[in-house]
């Protein structure tokens, strides 16, 4: 046995002795610290409920299935080769791992795209807010210039028609008079994504499973809690809940490079470019962090690669503060507890209907 090893085990024996001699089982006093931590964390966040519990009645099976459909469907857009599935996509657990996505006919745009998945949890969709639900989102991608390219729903409704989703459309929506229409297209969409939830070790961990976060992840838990993260990241999508001002101590480029873009005509302002409130300025919406660590790169603009890297500049610019390498290991190994599995109805690829001509 070598002297430090010799130490050590002397010092674990002593220590044991110790316990020992107050009667107090080792156990016992990490079981007490788990306690807190979970009723601490219950506080801040919440887990996700289970998709049988959702009460939407715009969940039935044969909606969602209609609404996963066209989520792989490309034929609607433009150009015929972009799907919601190009840039929400299961090997990227829900995004597209490109720092800006790309639309039709190669046009990059502005912003990274998030994941998809709890999405129909957060306060609105976007950075900056603009769409007020999951189905108001896939509404307006149909006309949007850069995402579907289409110039009006009439058009998207004969090509769903032409493609031969019409008897799928019937079935979904049996008691509208038009069933294949651009608010059905959306609303089955929705439903399809209101089933793209996400339990992760986190849950288990927030419903009393004290295994189900390693030490250095409970450890992160509460520095991300003692440093402030939780004022903006909590609920149950651990952020995603209201908006916040992004750059507090300084400009946010300074510190992530991010550079103008020409769609906001300058550096993106966030919210400002929807509202026209210069109050709102810089204002975005914070994103969830469930699923963050498998889904790089970072920022509204995908200007930070790493996970490590995005945790310090979140530091430096919302609280001023450094954080040593361990604690961001540690607020890292946290993160990564909030990977969920991919829903396994999400990665099987649909069988689309085959255009009658
Ligand atoms: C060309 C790539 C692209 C396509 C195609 C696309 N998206 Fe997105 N998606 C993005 C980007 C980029 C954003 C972020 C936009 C923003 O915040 O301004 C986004 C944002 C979203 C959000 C909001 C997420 C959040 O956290 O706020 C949802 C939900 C979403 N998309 C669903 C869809 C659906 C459904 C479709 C198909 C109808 C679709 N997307 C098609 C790139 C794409
Ligand atoms: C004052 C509010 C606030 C505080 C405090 C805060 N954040 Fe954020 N966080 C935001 C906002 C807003 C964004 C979105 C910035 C953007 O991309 O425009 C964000 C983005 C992030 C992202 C990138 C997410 C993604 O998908 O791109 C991570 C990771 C993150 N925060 C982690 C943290 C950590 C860790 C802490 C504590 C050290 C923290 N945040 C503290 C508001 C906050």
């Amino acid at each position: 046995m070598n002297q430090s090893k010799k130490w050590a085990w002397v010092s674990a024996a002593v220590c044991a002795s110790v316990l020992g001699a107050l009667s107090v089982p080792l156990s016992a006093l990490s079981d007490n610290d788990d306690k807190a931590l979970i009723s601490k964390a219950n506080a801040l966040f919440k887990p996700l409920p289970s998709t049988d519990a959702l009460e939407n009645t715009e969940l039935t099976p044969l909606r969602v299935a209609l609404g996963k459909a066209l989520f792989y469907e490309t034929r609607v857009s433009s150009d015929g080769r972009l799907g919601c599935v190009t840039c929400h996509n299961a090997a990227y657990h829900g995004a597209d791992a490109l720092a800006l996505s790309v639309g039709i006919q190669g046009k990059v745009l502005p912003r990274n795209a998030p994941t998809v998945f709890n999405t129909s949890l957060l306060v609105a969709q976007h950075y900056g807010g603009n769409r007020a639900s999951v189905e108001e989102q896939a509404y307006k991608a149909l006309l949007s210039p850069v995402a579907y390219g289409n110039t009006s729903n009439e058009q998207v409704e004969t090509k769903l028609t032409k493609l031969g989703y019409m008897p799928l459309f019937k079935a979904a929506y049996p008691a509208d008079a038009k069933p294949v229409s651009v608010e059905n297209w959306s609303r089955a969409i929705g439903a399809f994504e209101r089933t793209l939830l996400t339990p992760a070790p986190f849950d288990r961990f927030l419903k009393g499973d004290a295994q189900a976060l390693s030490k250095s992840a409970k450890l992160g838990l509460e520095k991300f809690i003692s440093t402030g993260c939780a004022g903006c990241h909590n609920g149950v999508t651990v952020g995603g809940q209201t908006y916040q001002k992004f750059g507090i101590t300084q400009d946010y480029w300074q510190v992530t490079g991010s550079t103008p873009k020409d769609a906001f005509k300058g550096y993106d302002k966030g919210r400002f470019h929807d509202t026209k409130n210069e109050a709102d300025a810089f204002i975005f919406k914070v994103p969830q962090l469930r699923n963050v660590a498998v889904t790089a790169p970072y920022f509204h603009d995908g200007s930070v690669e790493t996970l490590p890297q995005a945790v310090k500049v979140m530091a430096q610019l919302q609280l001023g503060k450094q954080l040593s390498e361990e604690e961001v290991t540690q607020i890292v190994s946290f993160l990564e507890s909030l990977t969920g599995d991919i829903p396994s109805d999400f990665a099987k690829v649909p069988r689309l209907p085959a255009a009658p001509n």
